[in-house]
């Protein structure tokens, strides 16, 4: 049975800024009437005037027509004085980000407001269960962080404080079920969701960056191309600016006592501090404006073509490769080990564990011991990712790019280092929503729903983890944490669990 409120019921709106105009018009949308508050008169005005125009473009598109728009804007009323939204039954506030502001305005909502009425906040870092310490009945306020922009982003992460009513969150759950949007619960705690697992997505980046792995272009494009992301981790942040993406890591880093899994980049205080805030600034990690030279990745010129190789049974996750060598015409022949290896002339070609190919190559005492990278679908990945051990000769890597170029795709060398771009960011996405779902911020199906709508991951960290297999994602951290010698990354333990169970995130039943 749905807890959602009907759609007679009156919605206030109160900010109608960014945020709060698009709350404003996925509630009208909903049939709901709406009222909708400003302490600036004039951003309501501008509010609307941009709901018009959005509107506008839809009906050009052909999704909306002009009666449809009218009705839509009708149902949203500017409200001069805030005592109008007395009557609604859910208020959502999307004003500045301060605290006490924050706290100051509800404390006035529940006066104004009946026992009955929700007291929703739209906030993105702050915690409900302190905003609602201010106020005389914490149990009515709850979380509904909308993902911007708010009309066209599905998520929305319902976020219960200490004190939430369990029937608050679901009749919100519910209501945005309603309005067309894909909710998640989730408990407050620094980041929510999306906030906290995406760290690693920027974090891993700007550390390989750090470290001479790649360029910003040639990891965006690994990312994209073999990863499946709609954007690379440099793009998306010059995209969502400088200073707030620095602001949400610092945020995160401080509200979980400086835990160095969420340690801020110099490199990204260092473009902060310099102004390069990304496309709104015209400089970020790449240019933008007239003139500016768009991002180039890292591809390696043509290489011949093996005519044979030799390969294990099994090549784990990367077994669909075989087909795209066979149909390129590529000879297989294989061996009885068990070891996930392809063989061409001396080269030893093997997925990354995150050990670097050096280190593997002492391991195993193989000199010509070259690495390739994870993808989301190696059946038609465009992409991949190669590094070479330092001890490698130099025939060993050009018979690897020729044979990954046989298969279609594009081959980008990286520097040698544990683990290679896309494996280790995946891993890293996983084991940071495993230790959400540990700590029961959110389970399993919230968190990858929550990644995937809220900042298009092609599929959900639990999932991807549970596809490539636990076990595999937990050596692969153990590998990053011998490798450095760092707490960041320290395995959650609910991965150890799922690997000791042999179970998987996602159950399969
Ligand atoms: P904004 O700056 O575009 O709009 C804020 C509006 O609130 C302004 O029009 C301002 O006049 C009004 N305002 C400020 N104090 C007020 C008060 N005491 N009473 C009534 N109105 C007041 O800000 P934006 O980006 O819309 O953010 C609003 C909230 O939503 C913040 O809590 C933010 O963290 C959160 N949020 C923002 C997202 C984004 O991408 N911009 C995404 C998700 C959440």
């Amino acid at each position: 049975m749905s807890n959602a409120l009907e759609s007679s019921a009156v919605i206030g709106v109160i900010g109608a800024g960014t945020m709060g105009a698009g709350v404003a018009q996925v509630a009208a949308a909903a049939g709901h009437p709406v009222m909708l508050y400003d302490t600036s008169h004039s951003a309501i005005d501008k509010g609307l005037s941009n709901m018009r125009k959005g509107l506008d473009r839809q009906i050009a598109r052909g999704r909306m027509d002009a009666g449809q728009r009218d009705r839509l804007l009708a149902k949203i009323q500017p409200a001069k004085q805030i005592e109008q939204v007395a009557d609604a039954r859910l208020v959502i506030e999307a004003i500045v980000e301060d605290l006490a502001t924050k706290q100051s305005l509800f404390r006035q909502l529940e006066s104004l407001c009946g026992n009955q009425t929700i007291l929703a906040s739209n906030t993105s870092s702050l915690s409900i269960t302190a905003i609602g310490a201010a106020l005389a009945r914490p149990q009515n306020l709850v979380g509904m962080h909308f993902f911007n922009p708010a009309p066209v982003m599905k998520l929305v992460e319902v976020i219960s404080g200490i004190a939430t009513r369990p029937e608050v969150a679901a009749c919100i759950f519910d209501t945005a079920s309603a309005w067309g949007k894909r909710p998640v619960h989730a408990r407050s705690s620094p980041g929510f969701i999306v906030n906290r697992v995406a760290r690693p997505f920027y974090a891993e980046a700007l550390r390989m960056l750090e470290e001479g792995m790649a360029d910003c272009a040639t990891l965006d494009a690994i990312l994209r191309d073999a990863g499946g992301f709609r954007m690379g981790p440099f793009e998306l942040m010059d995209l969502i600016g400088h200073d707030v993406n620095y602001a949400v890591t610092c945020s995160v880093f401080d509200a979980f006592y400086h835990d160095p899994r969420f340690l801020p980049s110099l490199r990204q205080e260092e473009l902060v501090a310099a102004g390069r805030l990304g496309r709104k600034s015209g400089q970020g990690f790449f240019a933008y404006g007239e003139g500016a030279e768009p991002p180039t990745p890292r591809d390696e010129a043509p290489r011949p073509a093996p005519e044979s190789i030799l390969t294990s049974a099994d090549l784990g996750p990367a077994q669909p490769l075989l087909e795209r060598w066979r149909l390129a015409g590529i000879t297989i022949e294989r061996t009885e080990d068990g070891d996930e290896c392809i063989h061409v002339g001396t080269a030893r070609i093997t997925m990354s564990d995150g050990r670097s190919a050096t280190r593997r190559a002492a391991d195993d005492s193989h000199d010509d011991t070259i690495l390739f990278d994870l993808a989301l679908d190696y059946a038609d990945a465009r992409r991949i990712a190669l590094c070479a051990a330092d001890q490698a000769s130099p025939a060993a890597l050009p018979q690897a790019i020729g044979l990954f170029q046989a298969a279609g795709m594009s081959v980008s060398v990286v520097d040698d280092g544990p683990g290679l771009p896309l494996l280790r960011s995946v891993c890293m996405l996983a084991n940071e929503a495993a230790d959400a779902v540990l700590q029961r911020v959110c389970d399993p199906a919230a968190a990858d729903t929550a990644m995937c709508s809220g900042v298009n991951y092609p599929l959900g960290p639990l999932a991807w983890a549970d596809r490539i297999g636990p076990a595999r994602v937990l050596q692969v951290i153990e590998h990053l944490q011998q490798a450095y010698g760092l707490d960041r990354y320290r395995p959650s333990l609910l991965l150890r669990r799922k690997v000791e169970s042999g179970q998987l995130f996602h159950r399969s039943d």
